[in-house]
């Protein structure tokens, strides 16, 4: 099974993935749905309106080029961070972040607040806004099963091999979610939607 995108080039998980031929550019499974977007746009596509929540760990300063470059597609970091933060702002529902101190200047300034977490191991912040409650345990996905205990339908734009919606199916919720990368959707598609 396929876990996590990581940026690095020895990331086993994406060089093991594959595009599948018959996968399509939006791919739906009764009420979870996978589909191919950018994130460039101040709003969110319509598609994430039946979520509850929002959790994202999108890719760090470091990691932008060689998504990327996987996609086809120029992604810069600063305009990258900042659509994501004017998305959540708009979104006006309890949402997630996890992301570096590199990020912090541009989630505090928008009225995020943290905490520290730890992602695959290293540390992290987990920026939030519009939240009524923080989660509790040390890691990303003890916070993601934390959230998908409270909440009904996750909204991941950035979805990667789709953790996040994993662990809400695992738990018999929904997930939208989206991601540059098609191989991306294969494998959610493989893994999740069958
Ligand atoms: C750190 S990975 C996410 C890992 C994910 N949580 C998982 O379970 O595998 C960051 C993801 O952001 C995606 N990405 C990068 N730039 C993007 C953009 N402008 N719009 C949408 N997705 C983007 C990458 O393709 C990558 O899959």
């Amino acid at each position: 099974m396929i876990h996590y995108m990581s940026a690095l080039k020895s990331n086993k998980d994406y060089q093991g993935a594959e595009t599948l031929e018959d996968v399509e550019s939006y791919e739906r499974d009764g009420s979870r749905i996978m589909f191919l977007n950018m994130i460039g746009r101040m709003r969110l596509p319509v598609e994430f309106a039946q979520c509850d929540v929002l959790y994202v760990e999108p890719s760090w300063r470091s990691g932008v080029k060689e998504f990327g470059k996987r996609a086809g597609l120029p992604v810069e970091f600063i305009p990258y961070i900042k659509s994501i933060i004017k998305c959540a702002v708009y979104a006006q529902i309890p949402t997630y972040i996890v992301s570096g101190k590199e990020g912090q200047k541009f989630f505090k300034g928008a009225g995020f607040s943290s905490i520290d977490i730890l992602l695959n191991g290293g540390k992290s912040k987990l920026y939030m806004i519009n939240h009524e409650v923080v989660p509790e345990g040390e890691t990303s996905m003890d916070a993601i099963e934390w959230l998908a205990q409270r909440y009904s339908c996750v909204g991941d734009f950035s979805c990667g091999f789709g953790r996040s919606g994993r662990i809400f199916k695992e738990q018999g919720k929904r997930f939208v979610m989206s991601d540059i990368n098609k191989k991306c959707l294969s494998a959610i598609k493989m893994s999740l939607m069958s």
